[in-house]
């Protein structure tokens, strides 16, 4: 058998929208990478997704599948890493309340990630903001450490979140006695990836990203309407690749491809149209494998709710076994051998 390190990573998504490409080149080949070398834990986040959702259950409920789906058909294995849903582990409910001594409301305030949330979420929020979605990194530092988890793979905007983790764990510690095992950030990429409108960032509520699940079709049209540069009218007027998401996507897709196709642009020797068209071929040939899995899984709906269930139940125990020990070192360990 082979030999896995014996540290635990977790890590989770907020079941809110389907996974795009930057989640791809981000945070799934990160996972795909980690999960031969550490033994894993992957949450599908649904209660921490209603803290800015709670008015739409649907919503959150209809991407739990979808998020799994994503992960399984970019190969993240089953076999190697337990899925699990968080609203299905009473315990990670139960320490919340047990870290929200640990953790004022002001430093809470002051999480640059919860600040800068609590912004853009005016549609959902008002002027004051729900007690529930305050408090999630309280929730967060409680999926982390009910699994004994010691690397936390995530994108930079979450690392005041595990920084506030590791506060909750030494506050209980030094308090409680040695428990909990503090956590560590492991930052998945840098590299984000700009949507096809050329928008730093490519995101659902932005309408520019390309999805794994986009079928064949929606892939052509998507890339015929991307930014190209603008001062390049006719077909042989010298192009500039480096204000044209054609060719910032080219980069990531064509390999050895692109620096002829980008020579030829600035030549003004290829015309936007066939050189969309080769991209268009290169992320499809991307996706085809994605895709045939997906397909895979969408026609066993059966072994999907399976995977989904059976980590479920090794994560609720391995969250029973933390919940033991910090009931006994916070003296709540009643009616144990009486
Ligand atoms: N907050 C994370 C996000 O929005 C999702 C998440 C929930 C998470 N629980 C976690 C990430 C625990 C890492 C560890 O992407």
């Amino acid at each position: 058998m082979e030999q896995k390190e014996s540290k635990r990573i977790l890590t989770g998504d907020r079941p809110t929208g389907k996974l795009h490409i930057g989640h791809y080149f981000g945070s799934l080949q990160s996972r795909i990478k980690l999960q031969d070398e550490y033994e894993a834990f992957i949450e599908v986040a649904d209660v921490q997704a209603l803290t800015d959702n709670f008015n739409n259950p649907e919503k959150v409920k209809s991407n739990v599948n979808e998020i799994l789906m994503d992960q399984l058909s970019v190969g993240i294995d089953p076999s190697k890493v337990t899925f699990f849903l968080q609203s299905m582990i009473p315990e990670i409910a139960e320490l919340t309340v047990f870290y929200s001594n640990l953790v004022t409301i002001a430093r809470l305030q002051r999480n640059p990630t919860v600040k800068t949330e609590i912004a853009q979420k005016r549609d959902v929020f008002g002027e004051s903001v729900t007690y529930g979605f305050l408090g999630y990194p309280v929730s967060q530092a409680a999926d982390i450490t009910a699994f004994n988890a010691n690397i936390i793979p995530v994108g930079e905007d979450q690392l005041p979140l595990i920084e506030q983790c590791r506060e909750i764990v030494r506050k209980f510690n030094s308090i409680y006695g040695e428990t909990l095992k503090e956590p560590e950030a492991y930052l998945s990429s840098n590299k984000r990836i700009k949507g096809l409108d050329g928008n730093e960032k490519m995101g659902k509520s932005l309408g520019n990203a390309i999805y794994l699940a986009d079928s064949e079709e929606v892939i052509a049209q998507k890339v015929m309407n991307a930014v190209t540069d603008p001062a390049r009218i006719k077909k042989d007027d010298p192009g500039n690749p480096n204000i044209c998401m054609v060719a910032y996507y080219h980069n990531l897709f064509s390999g050895g491809e692109v620096k002829n196709i980008c020579e030829e642009c600035k030549k003004g020797k290829r015309g936007c149209v066939s050189c969309k068209k080769q991209l268009i071929k290169n992320i499809n040939n991307h996706l085809e494998p994605i895709r045939d899995k997906r397909r895979y899984y969408e026609e066993r709906p059966e072994l999907v709710k399976e995977i989904l269930m059976e980590g479920t139940n090794v994560a609720r125990k391995e969250a029973a076994r933390t919940m033991e020990k910090v009931k006994f070192a916070m003296k709540l360990d009643y009616f144990k051998g009486e």
